[in-house]
């Protein structure tokens, strides 16, 4: 299918059905995608919770109950929910390892590139830690690209996908421990196959036409 089918075709499926299980192969491809999506200075600075449980699944379903109640059920008969964390800071030993593990994959030819990526990194992530002070905007913008890698992803691999920010972050955060380990939920994504019922499959898209969002230069 040409990628311009693709885009129209995909689309935020509201209702799951419960039958319905991805297989081992998809969820380790989706496992992949998240491992290997780009990010600024390769901070990565992400934490994936997944799961295919009915206990896993309810817990992150807590979050949504009440003000965002419209989320519970495609939590629940989604066939694997993925929350998308973000680091809520970023210290210098997290610096540290990253530089290590990119040492370790073979990165540096030598010390001064090793020394450049320290340098380029330490440049970006000093400016939003201390000048611009919007160090988990900055992680949270990186996690949003995972989210547009997972969106499309999905897509590609015929898995229906429901993105989420209709949740109480407080909540999901108490429930999985996330603050204990640096992190804060950022979005929810469910996965699985539409069901019958699940009547934004029906509608057309709707979008701003192309000449109002894009324009070239010549
Ligand atoms: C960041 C983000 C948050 C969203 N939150 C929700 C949500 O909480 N519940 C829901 O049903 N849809 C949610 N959506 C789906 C959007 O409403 C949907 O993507 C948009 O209307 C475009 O439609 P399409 O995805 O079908 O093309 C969200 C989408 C994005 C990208």
């Amino acid at each position: 299918m040409k990628l311009s089918e693709l885009v129209k075709e995909r689309y935020t499926t509201k209702a799951f059905d419960p039958e319905f299980t991805l297989t081992e192969e998809q969820i380790e491809e989706i496992k992949t995608l998240l491992q290997y999506s780009p990010s600024s200075t390769n901070s990565q600075p992400w934490h994936f919770i997944i799961t295919g449980t009915e206990e896993g699944k309810e817990r992150i379903a807590k979050a949504s109950a009440g003000r965002y109640e419209v989320n519970v059920q495609k939590i629940r008969d989604a066939s694997y929910v993925i929350v998308l964390c973000s680091r809520s800071y970023i210290d210098d030993s997290y610096l540290q390892s990253l530089l290590a593990n990119e040492e370790h994959d073979g990165r540096f030819a030598d010390s001064d590139a090793k020394n450049m990526q320290n340098k380029t990194r330490l440049f970006y992530t000093n400016m939003h830690r201390f000048e611009l002070k919007d160090i988990q905007h900055w992680t949270e913008k990186q996690v949003y690209i995972v989210l547009g890698n997972l969106l499309m992803g999905s897509a590609i691999l015929g898995i229906d996908a429901c993105p989420m920010e209709g949740f109480d972050p407080a909540v999901l955060n108490q429930e999985l421990n996330l603050r204990e380990k640096g992190y804060t939920s950022s979005i929810i994504v469910a996965l699985g196959r539409h069901s019958e019922g699940d009547y934004n499959r029906k509608l057309p898209k709707s979008r701003w036409p192309q000449e109002s969002v894009i324009t070239e230069l010549k």
